[in-house]
């Protein structure tokens, strides 16, 4: 289903996301690649708010405390691979402990660990398109 949207502010691409949200069901990888700023963690804010795991202004980047998890019990995880300088670290940050039960798992800066995962993969491209405009692609 590849599918192409321009967005013209933060909250157009969370709103984006929150209808987003409505096609995924666990367990499901969605996996963000895009440059600093392009909005990975303004889509997830929809994305988690579109789940009914948490609001979006309980939803920050996870890029120093490395996963985040939303929901009781745990429905969402979103991980933020940019600090991970090596596979050692990628190692430590558990996913695979996170892959034991079906989720919603989110990860900003995917394409840095290519990860193994048995579970349907959703690949979304975030790109600056000129002033607060971003072009989503979901491949
Ligand atoms: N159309 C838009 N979509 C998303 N964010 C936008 C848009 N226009 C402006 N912005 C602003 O761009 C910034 C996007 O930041 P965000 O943290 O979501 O990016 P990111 O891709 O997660 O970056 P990082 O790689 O640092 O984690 C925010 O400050 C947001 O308000
Ligand atoms: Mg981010």
């Amino acid at each position: 289903m590849a599918e192409e949207i321009i967005t013209h502010s933060a909250e157009e691409t969370a709103n984006w996301g929150r209808e987003f949200a409505k096609r995924l069901s666990a367990p499901v990888l969605v996996l963000l690649t895009g440059e600093l700023g392009s909005g990975k963690t303004t889509l997830t804010k929809g994305i988690v708010a579109g789940l009914g795991a948490a609001r979006e202004e309980e939803v920050t980047s996870p890029t120093f405390t490395l996963v985040h998890v939303y929901g009781k019990p745990a429905k969402v995880y979103h991980a933020d691979l940019y600090l991970i300088e090596s596979f050692h670290d990628f190692e430590t940050l558990g996913l695979e402990d996170i892959f034991a039960k079906p989720a919603v798992v989110i990860l900003e800066w995917s394409e840095r660990f290519p990860l193994q995962s048995p579970w349907p993969q959703v690949l979304i491209r975030l790109e600056h398109h000129g002033g607060d405009a971003r072009r989503i692609r979901v491949a």
